[in-house]
C-alpha cells in the first residue's frame, strides 16, 4: 500500500455474531445448484432472470456453473423497508416484452422468506407471456412462509434468523461479505431501537 494518509479501516466483520455458510460451502451449494439447472434446462431455450439487488452474486455465480446456453434478464423487487420485517413488495422494473413473452425463465433470488415476492413476481411474468417459470433461491426459510410457495431449486434452508451477506443486505449494508452471516443483536436495535 503507498500513500502516507491515515486510512481508518472499519471493518463489516465485526458486527457479525456467527458464521451460518463459509465461502466453501456456499460455493459447493451452488455447484449441487447449477447441476441441477443443467439437468433440467438442457436442450431447452431459457433466461435467468436475478431478482435485484440481493441475488446478484448468487445469480452470477450459479450462470457461470452452468455451461449450457442461456440469457440473462433482471427485475428489481424489494419487500424490505429498512428494518428486518416484511414490508410492502414493491417492483421497480420489469425486463422488456420481448425477454418475457414466450421464453422460459428462472427466477433467481437470494431467499424465500414468506413467500410474497416470488409468489407476486412469477405471477406477474406469467402475466406477461412467460410460457414457463420457475424459480431457484439461495436461502429457504421455510418457517417463515406466508404465503404457499416452494421454489424449484434450492441451495440451503436456514432456520429463522436474519442473515446477511453473499448479496443478503440489512439496511443496504453487508451484500459484499463473501459469507452469510448473523447480524449481532446490537446492529439492529441500533439501527432501529423496537425491532
Ligand atoms: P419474501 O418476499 O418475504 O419471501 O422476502 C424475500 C426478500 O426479503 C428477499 O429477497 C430479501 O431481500 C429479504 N429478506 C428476507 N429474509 C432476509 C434475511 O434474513 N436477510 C436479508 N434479507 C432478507
Ligand atoms: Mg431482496
Amino acid at each position: 500500500m503507498t500513500g502516507s494518509g491515515t486510512i481508518e479501516v472499519h471493518t463489516v466483520n465485526g458486527d457479525i455474531e456467527t458464521v451460518l455458510l463459509t465461502e466453501e460451502e456456499i460455493l459447493r451449494g451452488t455447484d449441487r445448484v447449477a447441476e441441477e439447472v443443467t439437468r433440467v434446462y438442457t436442450g431447452t431455450q431459457f433466461t435467468v432472470v436475478s431478482v435485484l439487488k440481493g441475488s446478484c452474486i448468487f445469480a452470477s455465480d450459479l450462470i457461470r456453473r452452468i455451461p449450457i446456453p442461456l440469457e440473462l434478464a433482471f427485475v428489481g423487487a424489494s419487500s424490505y423497508g429498512e428494518g428486518t420485517e416484511a414490508g410492502k413488495l414493491v417492483v421497480n422494473f420489469i425486463p422488456s416484452e420481448k425477454e418475457i413473452e414466450g421464453r422460459r425463465l428462472l427466477l433467481v433470488d437470494d431467499i424465500l422468506d414468506t413467500g410474497q415476492t416470488l409468489y407476486r413476481l412469477k405471477a406477474e411474468l406469467l402475466k406477461r407471456g412467460a410460457v414457463d417459470v420457475k424459480t431457484c433461491v439461495f436461502l429457504d426459510k421455510p418457517s417463515r412462509r406466508a404465503v404457499e410457495f416452494e421454489a424449484d431449486f434450492t441451495a440451503f434452508e436456514i432456520d429463522d434468523t436474519f442473515v446477511v451477506g453473499y448479496g443478503l443486505d440489512f439496511d443496504g449494508h453487508y451484500r459484499n461479505l463473501p459469507y452469510v452471516g448473523a447480524l449481532r443483536r446490537e446492529i439492529y436495535e441500533q439501527a432501529r431501537p423496537g425491532v
